[in-house]
C-alpha cells in the first residue's frame, strides 16, 4: 500500500490582517490542505476575496463539534502546521491550551503529536497599521494580547512569527529541514 506523501497544514483565521497575503503564500505551498475557522469563512467574503486555491488542495470549514478533521493528524498526513494569519482570539486560546474549535484543536493536536507548528501571530506590537475591509487603519493591541503572542513563542515545537517576511523565512527553514538540509 502507498502512503500519501505528507503535506503541510494550514489554517487560517478571521484575521483582516495580511490575510491576502497569507492566502498568496499558502497557494505557492505545493502539497498543503487548508483549514478555515468559521470567523476566517467570513472574513474572507467581507474582503471580497476567494480562496482560489490550487487542485489538489483540500478545504476543510469547521462544522463538527468534535473538530473531527484533526483525526487526520494521527494519520501522518502532515509534517507541519501553519496557522496564518492567527487572531488574537486563536492566539490566547491556543497559548491557554484551550481547543474548543477546528484551529484551536488542530494546534492542540499538533503538539501532542509532536508536529511542529509555525504561528503568525496578528498582534505583535503595541501599535500597528492593518486592514479593514474600507482601508488601513491604526490598532493599539492590548497587554493581554502581546503577553499572549510572547507566552505562545515558549510553547515546545512552536515557532511565533510576526511579519511576512519571518513567515516566509520559517516557511522556508522548515522545508529546508525536511528536505535534510538543516
Ligand atoms: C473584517 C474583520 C477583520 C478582522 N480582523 C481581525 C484581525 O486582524 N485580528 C484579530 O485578532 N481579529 C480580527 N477580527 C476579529 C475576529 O474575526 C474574531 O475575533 C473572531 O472571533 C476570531 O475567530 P477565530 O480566531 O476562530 O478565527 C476581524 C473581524 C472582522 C469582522
Amino acid at each position: 500500500m502507498t502512503r500519501p506523501i505528507p503535506r503541510w497544514a494550514w489554517a487560517l483565521t478571521g484575521s483582516g490582517h495580511c490575510f491576502a497575503e497569507s492566502l498568496a503564500m499558502l497557494r505557492e505551498l505545493g502539497a498543503a490542505d487548508l483549514f478555515v475557522s468559521r470567523a476566517a469563512a467570513e472574513v474572507v467574503r467581507m474582503y471580497k476575496q476567494r480562496l482560489d486555491l490550487p487542485q489538489g488542495m483540500h478545504v476543510f470549514h469547521d462544522t463538527t463539534a468534535s473538530a473531527a478533521p484533526v483525526g487526520l493528524f494521527y494519520e501522518g498526513i502532515y509534517h507541519t502546521l501553519v496557522i496564518a494569519p492567527a487572531t488574537s482570539n486563536t492566539v490566547a486560546k491556543c497559548a491557554l491550551g484551550i481547543s474548543d474549535n477546528l484551529v484551536t484543536n488542530l494546534f492542540a493536536q499538533a503538539g501532542k503529536c509532536r508536529i511542529p507548528a509555525i504561528v503568525f501571530a496578528c498582534d505583535s506590537a503595541p501599535e500597528m497599521q492593518t486592514r479593514a475591509p474600507g482601508g488601513i487603519v491604526k490598532v493599539w493591541p492590548r497587554r493581554i494580547d502581546l503577553e499572549h503572542t510572547r507566552a505562545l513563542g515558549a510553547f515546545e515545537g512552536t515557532r511565533v512569527v510576526v511579519g511576512l517576511d519571518e513567515l516566509a523565512a520559517a516557511i522556508a527553514e522548515r522545508r529546508a529541514a525536511l528536505a535534510g538540509h538543516v
